[in-house]
């Protein structure tokens, strides 16, 4: 069964009566149902909801629709999150419809085994035969609903997943599975014996990494004993598995990310598990390593109100001071989350309890400030150098903004504190040249107000993004068809056919430049579901979303016929960067293609040779900007 008929099988076998039913109050009126709408600030019942028709309407807001959108937009789910929801509240079973799809063989029986060993590990610690087991649950005070939630469990000294795949009795499904169990690194091969294999975890807690929608991909496990090495054992990167892009508990948190507007950050799996049985269930971990772009996008996908939670030692604070920045870079400011006097989120717990932990998270100061703060002396010196050493610190720690305001308020006011007493100009200044001294990567400097220097600097990326005339490009193009340049169609196909090119920033930084809101929007709900769904419901899914009525029929055709010729592969990153390089030239040079013609069309209405030549000189201008484009090339 497909995700469409799953969604069919809703519409037929449930009354739409019934799935409002679960949210509001329904009334009879006359032959129809009404109910207050909660789209619109509503006094008396303007909702009809009609069953024979499986629509729902309110007459004063125009709000409507089926049940399904009705559940997305009353509960702000996407279309698959509404289904899930739809199915757990009336017992249909959801993941059934995965069963009957056709799926990459490898892939599938990945997955298959997974969730076979999930079920045995949790089995095990389910016995409670395993003191290990049974003293970690009560040390760490795991409640037996949280261990079902987390599907905690135990993974013995003997090789019980080796055994379990000898039990498989069809020969050639059973040598398959062996196959793909050593790929994924679950078993390994016995060195003296090639024939025989071994389990990868043994004496250890178990933990199943799940994807977005909650099907296990991997595992991360526990040390018991004391000495034994080392304490955390992951999963190797595999087919499913890719640990720079984790993020523990995502598929647990995300609806709770985004119902809170705000995600919690944490360092290792056992602080996630521990907010969450607190009730802080809008957090996840990132596994003791740094925070992937793709899990990054992710994550402020959902939202920009980030807490950098890690651990309060020398690495977490590295860790703390790399994710900063990498929120900075997208003009996030993080909020940075103290536990002292202890190490993590889960002591914390444990010693101040819930209460305490939500006034440190009300506390919790931009990232950004607390550095400031750190680098700013004890003792103010006296010295004027002096001073402008520690400010030249300061430059340093908000350079990841750019001249966003964010960055120069601070430092107008750092300035201040330090006594120095030049202008906020100068200071504004100064930061620029520092800027313009230390470039690491072109970024956006868009936000900030455009200033001209006399200096037209050696590279064009960020004269483009810095002009004023550029960026005011978007009104010189007439809003008439959804999709306007050649390039946003290449753009559009290349995205379909390579869904991995969204956890680039070049991507992030193209959408902006798009003169075609509807493309824009149709990229961005793209985006958006390549992070929710897995690889193999990728094509079903896209269409799915071509079946909506808002996306243009142009933006359609181009979607399928890419869709068409898409096959899951793994591109190389450079050269995927190069792709998307090239694509942001030719867009750039589309729109200053276009904005040169218009110019011309101007031409004869002009009056005076002033007018004129000022036309002129723009027209100069923009075939300058498109020589320098030319001679750019990918890094
Ligand atoms: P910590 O050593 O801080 O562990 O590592 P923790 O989260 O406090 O764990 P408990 O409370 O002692 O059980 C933080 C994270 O770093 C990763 C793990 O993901 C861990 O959760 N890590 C740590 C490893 O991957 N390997 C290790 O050997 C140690
Ligand atoms: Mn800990």
């Amino acid at each position: 069964m497909s995700l469409e008929d799953l969604k069919n099988r809703i519409k037929s076998d449930l009354p739409i009566s019934t799935i409002i039913g679960q949210y509001l109050a329904l009334h009879r009126q006359g032959s129809g149902l009404v109910a207050i709408c909660p789209f619109h600030d509503d006094t008396k019942p303007s909702m009809n909801v009609n069953d024979s028709r499986g629509m729902y309407k309110c007459f004063a807001c125009n709000a409507g629709g089926d049940a399904i959108t009705f559940v997305q937009k009353y509960q702000k789910l996407e279309f698959i999150e509404a289904l899930k929801e739809i199915c757990q509240k009336n017992g249909i079973n959801f993941d059934a419809y995965k069963e009957e799809k056709r799926q990459n063989p490898k892939m599938e029986m990945a997955k298959r085994i997974l969730s076979l060993a999930t079920r045995l590990y949790r089995e095990t610690a389910k016995s409670k035969a395993y003191p290990h087991y049974n003293e970690f649950i009560i040390k760490r005070a795991i409640l037996d609903e949280s261990a079902t939630t987390f599907s905690l469990g135990y993974a013995p000294s003997k090789n019980a997943l080796t055994e379990y795949l000898k039990t498989i009795t069809d020969e050639k499904d059973r040598k398959f599975a062996r196959d793909i169990a050593l790929e994924i690194g679950i078993i390994k091969k016995d060195r003296n014996n090639p024939e025989e294999t071994y389990d990868t975890f043994r004496d250890r807690i178990m933990f199943p990494i799940w994807d977005s929608l909650g099907v296990v991909i991997g595992f991360t496990s526990r040390a018991v004993r004391e000495g034994q090495i080392p304490k955390y054992l992951n999963s190797t990167d595999s087919l499913l598995f890719n640990k720079g892009n984790l993020l523990y508990g995502f598929h647990l948190a995300k609806s709770h990310i985004r119902e809170k507007d705000a995600a919690i950050v944490v360092e290792g799996n056992m602080d996630q598990l521990a907010l969450y049985q607190y009730g802080f269930k809008n957090a996840v971990a990132i596994q003791g390593t740094a925070l992937g772009e793709q899990a990054l996008q992710r994550l402020i996908g959902l939202t920009k109100n980030i807490y950098i939670a890690l651990d309060n030692d020398a690495p977490g604070y590295k860790a703390a001071e790399r994710m900063n920045n990498q929120l900075l870079e997208k003009g996030i400011i993080g909020l940075y989350v103290n536990y002292d006097p202890v190490k993590d989120a889960d002591e914390f717990l444990k010693a101040e309890g819930g209460i305490k932990l939500q006034e440190r998270l009300d506390n919790a100061r931009p990232m950004v400030d607390v550095i400031l703060d750190k680098i700013f002396p004890e003792k103010v010196p006296e010295l004027v150098n002096r001073k402008l050493d520690v400010l030249n610190k300061a430059f340093e720690v908000v350079k990841p903004l750019g001249t966003n305001l964010e960055a120069t308020e601070r430092l107008i006011n750092f300035a201040k504190r330090l006594g120095l007493t030049s202008d906020a100009g100068q200071i504004r200044k100064s930061y620029e040249d520092y800027l313009a001294k230390n470039k690491t990567k072109p970024r956006e400097f868009a936000k900030a107000p455009v200033q001209h220097t006399e200096n037209e600097s050696e590279t064009l990326d960020e004269n483009l993004t810095n002009d004023a005339e550029f960026l005011s490009v978007k009104t010189f193009v007439e809003p008439i068809k959804p999709v306007q340049l050649n390039s946003e169609r290449l753009l559009l196909q290349e995205l379909v056919q390579n869904p991995h090119a969204f956890s680039s920033p070049l991507v992030s930084e193209i959408l902006d430049l798009l003169p075609s809101d509807e493309v824009k929007k149709y990229i961005t709900r793209l985006k958006r579901l390549v992070y929710e769904i897995d690889e193999g419901e990728y094509s079903s899914m896209v269409s799915n979303l071509m079946s909506n009525e808002e996306v243009p029929l142009e933006i359609k055709e181009i979607v399928s016929s890419a869709l068409y010729q898409y096959k899951p592969r793994n591109i190389d990153e450079k050269v995927l960067s190069r792709l998307f390089f090239d694509l942001k030239i030719k867009i750039k040079a589309e729109i200053l293609i276009k904005q040169k013609e218009d110019l011309k069309k101007q031409q004869d209405q002009f009056q005076t040779e002033l007018e004129l030549n000022e036309l002129l000189s723009k027209i100069g201008h923009i075939e300058k900007e498109l020589q320098v484009l030319k001679k750019l090339k990918h890094k």
